[in-house]
């Protein structure tokens, strides 16, 4: 698979007031759903090191903030396939061609929030590359990224990183599918 890292000296040397993103020549959009913020927490890390634009993914109908009723919810939704309506939209979505996709694992694969937004007509994913990432807590971490993969059957993917803990370090596997070359 292609790297997509940059010189690490021209940052430093000749682009101080550069994001990497700017220096890559790449546009790196970092969007996530997150219920408890967990997955906000490891996107926004991420925004930290690629100097990508955060986005969050949002329903129109909120989810209720009461765990057991949310898990309800969110199963029914699971089951029947539902596609919630989001509230915002990435209107310069055709500017990025590297995308991060994150959410929680919910009922062992991704929120129907991430159906709707991959699966969105507003967007066109084709030719992009998609990096997965995921937050859970005890199971259904492969699936889930594979998940993100599967809904985008055109685009080019990077290895995904999921994590239990929202302090992770996202720098070596930032490094290691070459969108940074170092701790920046
Ligand atoms: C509706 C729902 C379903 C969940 N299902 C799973 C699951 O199948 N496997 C798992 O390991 N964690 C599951 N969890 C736990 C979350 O994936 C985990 O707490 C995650 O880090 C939460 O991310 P957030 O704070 O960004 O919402 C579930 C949580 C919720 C609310």
């Amino acid at each position: 698979m292609a790297l997509i890292g940059f010189s690490s000296a021209a940052f430093s040397e000749t682009n101080n007031n550069k994001t990497p993103s700017e220096v890559t020549g790449h546009k790196i959009l970092v969007a996530f759903f997150s219920w408890g913020g967990t997955t906000k927490q490891i996107a926004e890390n991420i925004v930290k090191h690629t100097g990508g634009t955060l986005f969050r993914i949002e329903t129109v109908k909120p989810y209720p903030t009461e765990y057991k009723t949310c898990t309800e919810v969110a199963r029914e939704e699971r089951d029947k396939g539902v596609r919630p309506e989001l509230k915002t939209v990435v209107e310069d979505m055709d500017e990025y061609d590297i995308v991060f996709v994150g959410c929680p694992v919910w009922w062992h694969t991704a929120p129907m929030a991430i159906w709707s937004f991959l699966k969105s007509d507003n967007y066109d994913f084709s030719g992009k590359t998609i990096i997965p990432f995921c937050t859970y807590e005890e199971t259904y971490r492969d699936e889930t990224l594979a998940k993100i993969v599967e809904l985008t059957p055109n685009s080019k993917h990077l290895d995904g990183f999921g994590t239990i803990d929202k302090n992770a370090d996202v720098t070596n596997w930032l490094n290691e599918i070459g969108v940074i070359t170092v701790n920046n």
